[in-house]
């Protein structure tokens, strides 16, 4: 695991955009694996400026975004579709149909998974992935649970992520109960990931999931198995490490 600790918002934000930049100067046509929440939001502005300065293109670059909610309609605007799209996609050159969301709202909701994990197999492997670490340790929405799955799959999601997540809802009972994500195995086959986690209330679900044992309770414990793992923090996230 490489650490990097920074000490501002801004650090923060420049330092997930360059690793993302360097390695689209070095591969244009590179597989980006994206997620949504608020972590990475200030990281595509950066990206966002860095296209505008010329410094980088994403018009041969392929995106495939982690998950997305179950039943909320592609336009509806806490959809992570309409996320991205409204983060990222609208101010950069990348072609909407090389991004790619999981679907939440097909009539057959497990096929739309398989279809993923298809397309996912297509597309050779992602390149670098991009992911925040929820409060019980999830990446993506792999949920700590007995088991966990390899391939994209449909979960029920934790009261303490709808909890978490109800802040960007009118109410608890808006928040979907369910959401389809890419698996821990879809996830490791990554050839790099950047983990990104701010503030003093990822503090110990970061260590615990970096230090602890590699456990199912804890899905991010998986990351230690990978061999080329960037965790970019901020102090207080990274506080315990
Ligand atoms: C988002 C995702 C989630 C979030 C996590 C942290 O696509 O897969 O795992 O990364 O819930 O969310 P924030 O960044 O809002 O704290």
């Amino acid at each position: 695991l490489n650490i990097i600790k920074v000490n501002s918002e801004q650090q923060f934000n420049e330092t997930g955009a360059a690793i993302i930049a360097s390695l689209l100067q070095t591969n244009p046509k590179a597989n980006l694996g994206l997620a949504t929440g608020s972590t990475p939001v200030g990281v595509y502005k950066r990206l966002i400026d860095l296209y505008n300065e010329g410094l980088i293109s994403f018009k041969d670059a392929h995106s495939y975004n982690l998950d997305e909610y179950i039943g909320l309609p592609d336009n509806h605007p806490e959809s992570y579709r309409r996320f991205m799209n409204e983060k990222l996609f609208d101010h950069i050159d990348i072609k909407l149909q090389n991004t790619h969301v999981p679907s939440g709202n097909a009539e057959n909701l497990e096929q739309a998974a398989h279809d993923y994990n298809r397309l996912l197999d297509h597309a050779g492997s992602i390149d670098l992935q991009l992911l925040g670490l929820g409060h019980n340790g999830h990446i993506g929405f792999n949920e700590p649970a007995e088991e966990l799955q390899g391939p994209t799959h449909i979960v029920t999601l934790d009261e303490v992520t709808r909890n978490a997540n109800a802040r960007f809802f009118n109410s608890i009972d808006e928040v979907p109960t369910h959401a389809i994500t890419m698996g821990i195995g879809s996830i490791l086959k990554a050839k790099q990931i950047l983990l990104m986690a701010k503030g003093a209330d990822k503090a110990e679900i970061l260590a615990t999931s970096l230090k602890g044992p590699i456990t199912t309770k804890c899905p991010a414990s998986f990351l230690q198995a990978h061999a080329n793992v960037v965790v970019l923090v901020d102090q207080a996230a990274g506080r315990l490490l």
